[in-house]
C-alpha cells in the first residue's frame, strides 16, 4: 500500500516538476504567469476528477486500495488550487483591491466559489476530524461534487476559444456523478422493496 501511495504522490507532482522544469529552463513562452496560472488550476481540476473517480473504481474492481489514496488525491487537489490562486493573485492581478479582482470575471467568481467549497473539506479531511464530525462529515464532504460542478463551469467559461477540451471534461465528470446517482437510486429501490419491509 505504501508503494501505490508513493506512486499516486508521484504522479500527482507531475504537473508542479513539469512547471519548476519549465520556469527554470525559460521555457514557458511570452507570459509564463499565466501559463503558471492555467496549468496549476488545469491539475487541481484533473485531480479533484481523480478523487471522484476513486469510489467507482472501489466498487467496480471491488479493490478497497482506492479509497485508500483518495483523501491524499483530495489535498492535492486542494494544495494545487492554492498554488492556482496565488498565482492568479502574484501573476494576473497583483494583491491590490481583492473584492475586484474576485468580481472582474463570473468566470472567476465560479472559481471562488469552488475554492471556499474545498477550504472546509481539505481542513476536515483528517481523521480526527471524521470522528468528531460523525453524520455531519459525510453531509459536509458531499459539497465536493458541488466544488467540482463549480470548478467546471469556470473551467468551460474561462475558455477563449475551442471548448473541446473542456467539454471531454465535462463528459467525465457527469459519468463520475451520474454512476453516484444511479447507484444510490438502486440502494433506495432494493430499500422500498416490499419484502425488506
Ligand atoms: C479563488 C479561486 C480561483 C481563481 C481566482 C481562479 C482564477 C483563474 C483564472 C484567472 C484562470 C484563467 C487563467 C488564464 O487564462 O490566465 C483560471 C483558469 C482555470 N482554473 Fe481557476 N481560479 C480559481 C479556482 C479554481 C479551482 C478551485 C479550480 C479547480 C479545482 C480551478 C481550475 C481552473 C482550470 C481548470 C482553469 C483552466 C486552465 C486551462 O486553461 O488549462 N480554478 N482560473
Amino acid at each position: 500500500m505504501l508503494l501505490f501511495r508513493l506512486l499516486i504522490a508521484g504522479l500527482a507532482l507531475v504537473p508542479l516538476g513539469l512547471l519548476v522544469r519549465g520556469v527554470l529552463q525559460g521555457a514557458l513562452g511570452p507570459d509564463p504567469g499565466e501559463v503558471v496560472t492555467e496549468s496549476l488550476g488545469l491539475a487541481a481540476f484533473q485531480l479533484l476528477l481523480a478523487t471522484l473517480a476513486m469510489t467507482p473504481l472501489r466498487r467496480i474492481t471491488g479493490w478497497p486500495g482506492w479509497l485508500r489514496v483518495r483523501r491524499q488525491l483530495g489535498l492535492f487537489c486542494f494544495f494545487y488550487a492554492s498554488l492556482h490562486l496565488l498565482a492568479f493573485l502574484q501573476f494576473v492581478v497583483g494583491w491590490q483591491d481583492l473584492t475586484a479582482s474576485f468580481t472582474k470575471r463570473p468566470y472567476i467568481l465560479a472559481g471562488l466559489v469552488a475554492f471556499i467549497i474545498l477550504l472546509p473539506l481539505a481542513l476536515t479531511s483528517t481523521r480526527g476530524m471524521m470522528r468528531r464530525l460523525g453524520k455531519r462529515w459525510k453531509r459536509l464532504h458531499s459539497g465536493v461534487y458541488l466544488a467540482a460542478v463549480a470548478a467546471w463551469v469556470h473551467f468551460l467559461w474561462q475558455a477563449r476559444g475551442d471548448i473541446g477540451e473542456m467539454l471531454a471534461y465535462g463528459v467525465i465528470l457527469a459519468v463520475l456523478l451520474g454512476l453516484r446517482l444511479w447507484w444510490s437510486a438502486a440502494v433506495q429501490k432494493r430499500l422500498a422493496r416490499p419484502d425488506r419491509a
